[in-house]
């Protein structure tokens, strides 16, 4: 904190929301956006072969066709960053789809401004709008969703940890209560825990996503993130920032992304109107999409050279997005609203160990 600076605490949630939204937040403030900062698969997949675009356009036209190819249907990209995903479906849309490309409706929800030179055809807002039929896609979305933390103290007691915002130095606050508690004891339990240990109160996540699901007439929702479920809470939390690349020391004050990973069993629970819900890896959606990292066979470089070297990129391309500890290890939660997820995504020889977690038919 520079001299003179009153000093200002506030809980994670409240502190996480002015650095990362607020007057010229870490997201909302203009330039690169996350791509100037973290390497997500979108980014690891734009310019290249856009596999993981090809991957979510291939999804989308399987939704197309378990909706009976309805006259317009949406994709709406949540938390689109610079909407770099939507403007990879569309062009690949129209090259690969024309009969598709011509009834998809694309639109990107962000808290950041429309950046300059978005393309007419990617609409831009900062709110979820309902949507007949539609595919609702959120990459990294929730994890950026502040959340308040609770430490337990010597004598057991799990309380608000409460940040300063201009230093990033911590101290216990009131015990949890209310909506929070209850959170807690549903989802991320403490008790019996020792005096350190952490927990993320996921309650705002939930909401959102319910929200989000909630705006689908028929069709496909999927949360892709940093996830655990209760039986792999972290003990000591995942609060962690990035600038430029690296990991850095998470201080509220608009220099760096903020983020905790996903409770997402709890967020998926929460989404009232759906059929299905599948859990997945990266890794194993993107084999069940058609994107896995085989290399070219070797005697292709001499019969076609040009041809083999963009193989042996986009085989490259996909060892990132599968990569086990790596993106592939990102979790794919996907449900259904109105129709039952398509067959393949139900048949476990297609699906991995992805685990259907309700079945509401
Ligand atoms: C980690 S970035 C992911 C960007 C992009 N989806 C990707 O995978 O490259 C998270 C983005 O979510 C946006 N975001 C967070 N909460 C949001 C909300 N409630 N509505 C719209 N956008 C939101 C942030 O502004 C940020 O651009």
């Amino acid at each position: 904190m520079e001299s003179g600076q009153a000093a200002e605490w506030s809980g994670w949630r409240a502190a996480a929301e002015r650095a990362l939204y607020g007057p010229d937040g870490f997201f909302t403030r203009t330039g690169a956006g996350p791509a100037g900062h973290f390497r997500t698969s979108v980014h690891a997949s734009a310019g290249g072969a856009d596999l993981f675009a090809g991957a979510v356009l291939e999804l989308v036209a399987e939704v197309d066709q378990a909706l009976g190819r309805p006259a317009e249907l949406v994709v709406t990209d949540v938390g689109a960053g610079r909407a770099e995903l939507l403007r990879a479906l569309g062009m690949r849309a129209r090259a690969e789809l024309p009969a598709l490309a011509d009834r998809l409706v694309l639109r990107a929800v962000e808290r950041a401004p429309r950046p300059d030179g978005l393309p007419g055809w990617i609409g831009w807002g900062d709110r979820i709008e309902p949507a007949a039929h539609g595919v609702l896609f959120a990459n990294e979305w929730l994890d950026n969703v502040p959340v308040d933390i609770v430490e337990v103290d010597p004598g057991g007691v799990a309380r608000l940890v409460e940040v300063e915002h201009s230093s990033g130095e911590e101290r216990l606050g009131a015990p949890v209560t209310g909506a929070d508690a209850a959170w807690l004891g549903r989802w991320w339990p403490l008790d019996g825990a020792e005096p350190g240990e952490r927990a993320e109160i996921g309650l705002p996540r939930d909401r959102a996503w319910a929200a989000a699901v909630g705006s689908l007439g028929r069709g496909l929702a999927v949360a892709v993130d940093y996830a655990h479920d209760a039986a792999a809470r972290p003990a000591f939390g995942s609060l962690a920032a990035f600038r430029e690349g690296r990991e850095v020391r998470p201080v509220p004050d608009g220099s760096c992304d903020l983020t905790c990973h996903v409770a997402l069993d709890a967020c998926l629970a929460a989404a009232a109107n759906t059929v299905h819900s599948l859990w997945t890896t990266q890794r194993e959606a993107l084999a069940v999409l058609g994107v896995n990292g085989a290399r070219p066979p070797l005697a292709r470089a001499s019969s076609d050279p040009v041809g083999y070297l963009r193989a042996l990129a986009a085989a490259g391309e996909a060892a990132e997005l599968t990569a086990l500890g790596g993106l592939g290890s990102f979790v794919w939660g996907l449900q259904s609203v109105g129709m039952p997820l398509p067959r393949r995504w139900l048949d476990p020889a297609d699906a991995g160990s992805g685990r259907l977690l309700l079945h509401d038919d």
